[in-house]
């Protein structure tokens, strides 16, 4: 939870007005600003912004609040969410912890608590069933001790007598082991199995319990200071090592999952706890990996996961490949029945995720008829704007191509051009944006030696790119004028650690990209790429000294900043205008068309 201080630090630092200019065309209206609420349909524009109060208020729905509310609201997002963007943007780092005192406290009753299960699953007679069911899943007594594996007795409130006097009953709800009912509070987890789960450090924080028959089959600690399901993986704590040395993590669902393969000597297992892995959960794993696999269920629901979580670990700046193993088994099933080295053969052979993608929309739509050609395209786009790099957005326009046997050049054109379904949740620099793909396209024109280093040189500098290119383009500044400087790039972002950007430099060489006109589209790229955001940061810039100048009543400064603005609202006209030049009779989403793919000989 940010902190008092955090938040008063955060609204002091980011501008509310240009924050809400992302998403609202503003125009000046007494001391404040004035547009359309973008939470109501509204025809007159009600919906008023005071940048120096830092408030904003609508008079047609009545919404209102501050930056924090209106990012909640706008972009969906939970107060924590909203914080942590506000934060990144602001240059504050959240403090995110609670008094540690009630942290360590927390911790002490989740530890008392899994000693307590484990008390009960290894000497008590009704733990006699749970000795049972865990053995006749391959884990013994040492597995047991090792995973810290429990029993949670059968009972309302085992837990609540057992230590509602030493922790108290307030502290038990806190973390998560009571559940308030209408009659009061009582036990949360009832004769199940109890799988606690770790932090990072080794401590239980939660527990997930599966029933023996009933329902629903796992239930897990609800979120609580200590454990956010969205935050956590299952076993981290014991594969980081693993998983640091092989460079990559294998991603699975379940607790018994994640306990058969490091069982079976598989120790870089995580487990996302089900199927909706969360972008925290991967940023987590990027912490300690380039690279993961994801060995969800060979079900639909693994099926379904496995598509939504590759594009959430891409997100996160994660490789990603799909492991395959036989239709209705989950690793643990295919490691009980066939051994751990199906499961290592699995890993081995998984498949990058752009083909698993594909694959999986051939399961669901019939490419031989017309209809089920549409869902593709239609659904392929989604997937192919998503993906950040050139030469992968290649190999998925030729592979729909393929499969639904129309001609690869005109597939590709389709897949860059045609509206989304829904809006795109990244920005311009975002996965797929323009700015990142004007990127991708100069630096492909770099390592393929078809422009000039210093072409480009003059006009950009590594800080004018996207966090993902950037060390490539610092490579290659820092290349050493010789024959071949494309190798000399890929090889320095091995040295750096940087697989994934020295994977995409090298397959930027062998790009097929044809731009018809260079120097056109060079220009056209810089523009995109480097000259107009750098405008766009610099009339940001000038439009929050003019507010404050505005607000301190300095009329010399006034002056003088609305005039630089008018200078910077011209030349990003003039931009345009280039840029329309430059298109001539091509539409708008033409020019947005990064170059036709050549169709290879053969
Ligand atoms: N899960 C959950 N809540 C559920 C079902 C599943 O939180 N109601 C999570 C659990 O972390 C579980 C994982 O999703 O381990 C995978 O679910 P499933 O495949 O049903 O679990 P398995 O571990 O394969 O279950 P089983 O004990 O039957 O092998
Ligand atoms: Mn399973």
């Amino acid at each position: 939870m940010a902190l008092r201080q955090d938040v008063e630090a955060i609204k002091e630092r980011v501008d509310l007005v240009s924050v809400v200019s992302r998403y609202v065309t503003l125009t000046k209206s007494g001391s404040g600003q004035k547009g359309r609420c973008p939470f109501h349909k509204d025809d007159t524009p009600s919906f008023t912004v005071s940048g120096e109060k830092g408030l904003w208020h609508c008079f047609g729905c009545g919404e209102g609040g501050d930056v924090f509310a209106f990012l909640m609201k706008i972009e969906k997002l939970s107060f924590v969410e909203a914080a942590q963007r506000l934060a990144d943007e602001a240059g504050v780092s959240l403090t995110s912890r609670r008094e540690d005192g009630e942290r360590d406290k927390l911790r002490a009753v989740v530890a008392a608590a899994a000693e307590h299960y484990a008390a009960n699953l290894a000497n008590t007679g009704q733990g006699a069933r749970a000795r049972a069911y865990l053995e006749s899943r391959g884990f013994e007594e040492a597995a047991w001790k090792r995973y810290g594996l429990g029993y949670a007795l059968p009972g309302w409130d085992n837990v609540k007598r057992e230590f509602g006097a030493r922790f108290g009953a307030e502290n038990l709800l806190l973390a998560g082991l009571l559940v308030e009912g209408e009659k009061g509070s009582y036990d949360r987890f009832r004769d199940r199995t109890m799988f606690p789960i770790y932090d990072l450090s080794g401590r239980p924080i939660a527990f997930g319990g599966r029933a023996f028959d009933g329902e629903p089959k796992y239930l897990n600690s609800s979120t609580t200071p200590l454990f956010d399901k969205s935050r956590h993986l299952y076993g981290l704590h014991w594969a980081r090592d693993a998983m640091r040395e092989a460079g990559h993590a294998v991603l699975v669902e379940g607790y018994t999952d994640v306990l058969t393969l490091h069982e079976a000597g598989i120790r870089n297992a995580v487990g996302s706890m089900g199927t909706s892995l969360t972008q925290g959960q991967a940023d987590l794993l990027g912490r300690f990996v380039q690279e993961v696999v994801i060995a969800y269920d060979r079900d639909a629901a693994g099926g379904a996961g496995a598509v939504r979580g590759m594009q959430i670990l891409r997100n996160s700046g994660l490789a990603v490949r799909v492991a395959k193993f036989a239709a209705d088994e989950d690793p643990d099933s295919l490691v009980r029945k066939f051994g751990g080295d199906s499961m290592r053969d699995a890993v081995r052979d998984a498949v990058p995720f752009h083909h698993f993608y594909l694959e999986s929309l051939v399961a669901k739509h019939d490419p031989a008829t017309a209809a089920g050609k549409e869902q593709i395209l239609a659904q392929a786009t989604e997937f192919y704007r998503g993906v950040r790099s050139l030469p992968l957005q290649q190999e998925i326009a030729r592979g729909v191509g393929d499969l639904l046997g129309l001609p690869r050049e005109r597939v590709a054109h389709v897949l860059a051009t045609r509206p989304l379904q829904r809006a795109p949740g990244a920005g311009e620099e975002g996965v797929g944006g323009a700015q990142w793909r004007a990127e991708d396209d100069l630096l492909t024109m770099l390592l393929r030696g078809d422009v000039e280093w210093a072409r480009i040189a003059a006009v950009a500098s590594p800080a004018d790119f996207t966090p993902a290119h950037r060390p490539i383009f610092e490579a290659l500044a820092n290349a050493p004028e010789s024959h071949n400087i494309s190798a000399w790039v890929v090889e320095r972002l091995r040295e750096q650690g940087l697989e994934e950007q020295a994977g995409v430099a090298s397959s930027y060489v062998f790009a097929e990209v044809e731009f018809a006109d260079l120097d056109r589209a060079l220009e056209e790229k810089l523009d995109q790429a480097v000259r107009l955001p750098a405008l766009e940061r610099k009339m940001a810039n000038v439009a929050r000294a003019l507010r404050t100048a505005d607000a301190a009543g300095d009329r010399a400064a006034v002056d003088r900043l609305t005039l630089e603005q008018h200078g910077l609202t011209l030349e990003k006209s003039s931009l345009s205008k280039k840029r329309d030049a430059r298109r001539g009779m091509h539409g708008r989403d033409e020019g947005e068309a990064q170059g036709e793919i050549t169709s290879e000989a053969g």
